[in-house]
């Protein structure tokens, strides 16, 4: 039987997540725009700086739900442009998004979102894939470099010439062999940690350029 979370039953450490998560400045702004997850920020910003979607492009979201990225994402190409967005998880859906669902890991699903691409150029692929973390970066670490290993061999199949790769990647083991290698397979890789990300986490995010 499911246990109703309560202020009660929730340990010292959830509470004081849950404070923090609620008196978070990303939080109460994603509430009050209308994102579904703060995460919205970190593209706007990512966005912001390089300047990768525009009206009328191709974008395909990897790791979309709850959907926050595919929102900002959908409104910078607009009306003339072609969102495509995944996850293990459901989403709600979202107008002029096209949603597939499933564990990115098998080739039925990247098989999936190779059809729905079908002859189209991909302009801007973005990754915000991570696993459910244990907090162990023995076991999280190999499982997060996995799905980018994954997000870049998509990317390099369905990326023009000057096409971009927006990617989350934890810092640690296998992290700078992971670089090295797209060194040699895309023009440039920067790396940006926007504000929304917070300083404690691992998380960065590479911007690559085919
Ligand atoms: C940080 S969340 C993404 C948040 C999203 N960008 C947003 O703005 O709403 C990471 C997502 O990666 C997804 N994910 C993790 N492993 C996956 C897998 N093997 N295949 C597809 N999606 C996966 C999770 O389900 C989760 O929704």
């Amino acid at each position: 039987m499911a246990t109703r979370i309560t202020k009660k039953n929730l340990s010292k450490s959830s509470k004081a997540w849950m404070k923090e998560h609620l008196d978070d400045h990303y939080v109460q702004l994603a509430q009050k725009e209308g994102y579904r997850a703060r995460a919205a920020y970190k593209l706007l910003e990512i966005n912001e700086k390089m300047g990768l979607i525009k009206k009328g492009m191709t974008v395909v979201d990897l790791g979309s739900a709850p959907g926050s990225w595919s929102q900002v994402a959908g409104r910078l190409v607009g009306d003339d442009g072609i969102l495509i967005a995944s996850d293990i998880l459901p989403m709600d859906a979202l107008e002029n998004v096209t949603f597939i669902q499933g564990d990115f890991r098998e080739q039925e699903v990247f098989d999936q979102l190779m059809n729905e691409v079908g002859d189209r150029q991909v302009d801007v692929v973005l990754s915000d894939m991570a696993p459910n973390t244990s907090g162990h970066a023995v076991i999280d670490q190999p499982r997060m470099m996995y799905l980018c290993e994954l997000a870049v061999d998509f990317a390099l199949k369905v990326l023009p010439k000057d096409g971009s790769l927006v990617m989350k990647v934890f810092q640690g083991k296998g992290e700078q062999e992971l670089r090295k290698d797209m060194q040699s397979q895309f023009s440039k890789v920067r790396t940006i940690k926007p504000s929304a990300s917070r300083p404690r986490s691992k998380e960065v995010f590479w911007v690559a350029t085919k």
